[in-house]
């Protein structure tokens, strides 16, 4: 007993009055840690010396009291962690609650979209369990995603004027700032809103159902005007920012099943004088549809879209585009070395090619990473047998920049409600926390190495200042450096 109280007394100046008789309750939390790190004297640099990958991975951030206690705490310390989301779409931010009250002041039919029973859709674990309807005209890999797809398309087609998309923008910032995230680069798909779809999958849909033939070149009759769109989402990120303090930006992603000639026609759009400052980047997303292998059409389609990303690049704008997520590892190939983005978004399927992982990770190309998404989507089907890519990704150097939800009102895993907020503790509710949460469980991520991701997320962040990345960056250190339970 002696001992320890010498021990104490050693490590914590000012507890000459600690008496190991009466126990450790006499301490604080913050004090049991630092008594708990009974390493201290421990010289690390040699250790670390010897173990270089674990070295190269590490934040350098959480000192050893903090690493202690953020172990131990892991849902609490990953919560307010500061990070930014770069792989969310918006309308994947509409929440049952949210479809159904869009519904109802569009004056359509709100039957069609009851919250409960949306709710109880996307309650399941993989989309393809969730009573959605997966087109007709996918293979076994894409049924789940494509299920997916088709109830997104369904619920975004009700989203009419720009108070739909205030709205979901403020639902969305609102859920970003509970989750810790000072950054988000928020993906829109003004193509499903501005055009009818008659050259994507929607249009291929109608044409085996004996409709008019699907036209591969064609621009859909318009919908809604593209500042109709881009002005509520604007509007959202200007209150949502003086509201919840949280920093966002846009990126337009095309649709990848439709044609280039919408694709460049939507972009033309974008890039008016009077446009071109709302959105920092351009992205491609959706299913590949009639143009995927299925179809007879072609794989790796993304790299039609060359002039499109040519010309976003030429007009100032950064280059992304979901690769590795429906396609494999060709696809980040191409989007690597024909689109040249500069980020790619999911990419966990790259680990199919050790050629490709090699490329990406000596590039230090940074990947958005969405576990809950992919597991929902069956991306990797063994996911389900525990197997997740994020750990051989990360130690074959693949920069992980950061854990995103994609799109978390889809993305529960478990009971949540309407509003998409968790009804029991170990529900995943399918926003950015749970993303880190989930693949802390998977792949066995230590605090120290959700810190290394987050910071990676807040590096990768397009079109910031340097003095808005350094306060970012310094807010990281000093939450780690400060960190203790009882926050
Ligand atoms: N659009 C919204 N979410 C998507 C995803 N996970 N993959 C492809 N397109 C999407
Ligand atoms: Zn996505």
């Amino acid at each position: 007993m002696e001992g320890i109280t010498a021990f104490v007394q050693k490590l914590l100046p000012g507890s000459a009055d600690f008496d190991a008789k009466a126990g450790a309750i006499a301490l604080t939390n913050d004090e049991v840690m630092i008594v708990g790190a009974w390493d201290k004297d421990i010289n690390f640099e040699t250790k670390d010396a010897m173990m270089p990958d674990a070295r190269s991975h590490k934040s350098g951030l959480l000192d050893r009291t903090s690493a202690l206690a953020a172990s131990a705490n892991l849902p609490a310390f990953v919560s307010k962690l500061p990070k930014a989301e770069l792989h969310v779409h918006i309308e994947g931010c509409l929440t049952p609650e949210r479809v159904h009250a869009i519904v109802v002041r569009n004056g359509l039919d709100p039957k069609e979209f009851d919250p409960d029973e949306a709710t109880a859709r996307r309650q399941c674990g993989s989309w393809l369990h969730g009573d959605y309807q997966p087109m007709m005209f996918c293979g076994p890999n894409e049924m789940a995603i494509n299920a997916f797809l088709t109830e997104y398309t369904r619920n975004n087609a009700m989203m009419r004027t720009e108070q739909d998309f205030y709205e979901v923008m403020m639902d969305y910032l609102e859920r970003a700032a509970e989750n810790g995230v000072v950054r988000a680069e928020i993906f829109f798909d003004p193509q499903m809103h501005c055009f009818e779809d008659n050259s994507g999958a929607g249009a291929a849909a109608v044409e085996m159902m004996g409709g008019p033939k699907r036209d591969p070149k064609g621009i859909g009759k318009p919908r809604m005007k593209y500042e109709d769109v881009v002005g509520g989402l604007t509007r959202g990120i200007e209150e949502g920012k003086a509201k919840y303090g949280v920093d966002a930006a846009l990126i337009l992603s095309f649709l990848q099943d439709r044609s280039l000639e919408e694709a460049m026609e939507m972009l033309d759009q974008a890039i008016k004088p009077e446009n071109i400052g709302k959105i920092i980047g351009v992205g491609m997303d959706n299913g590949t549809g009639p143009w995927g292998p299925m179809m007879g059409g072609v794989p790796n389609s993304t790299a039609r879209f060359k002039p499109c990303y040519e010309k976003a690049k030429a007009a100032g704008l950064m280059l992304t585009a979901h690769a590795g997520e429906e396609e494999g590892a060709s696809c980040v190939n191409m989007c690597l070395d024909v689109l040249q983005v500069d980020r790619i978004d999911h990419g966990v399927r790259v680990m199919e090619d050790p050629e490709v992982v090699k490329k990406i990770a000596d590039r230090r190309v940074p990947c958005t990473v969405c576990p809950i998404s992919n597991h929902r989507a069956q991306i990797v089907p063994r996911i389900f047998c525990g197997e997740s890519p994020i750990r051989p990704m990360w130690v074959n150097g693949v920069n992980i920049a950061g854990l995103h939800s994609d799109d978390p009102a889809y993305c529960a895993i478990g009971t949540v409600d309407k509003y998409c907020y968790s009804c029991e503790p170990q529900t995943y509710d399918g926003y950015v926390n749970s993303a880190y949460m989930r693949a802390a469980r998977d792949s066995g991520l230590t605090p120290d190495e959700c810190v290394t991701i987050a910071k990676n997320s807040l590096e990768a962040c397009w079109k910031l200042t340097d003095e808005q990345r350094a306060g970012y960056l310094a807010k990281l250190k000093a939450y780690c450096t400060d960190w203790r339970p009882s926050q």
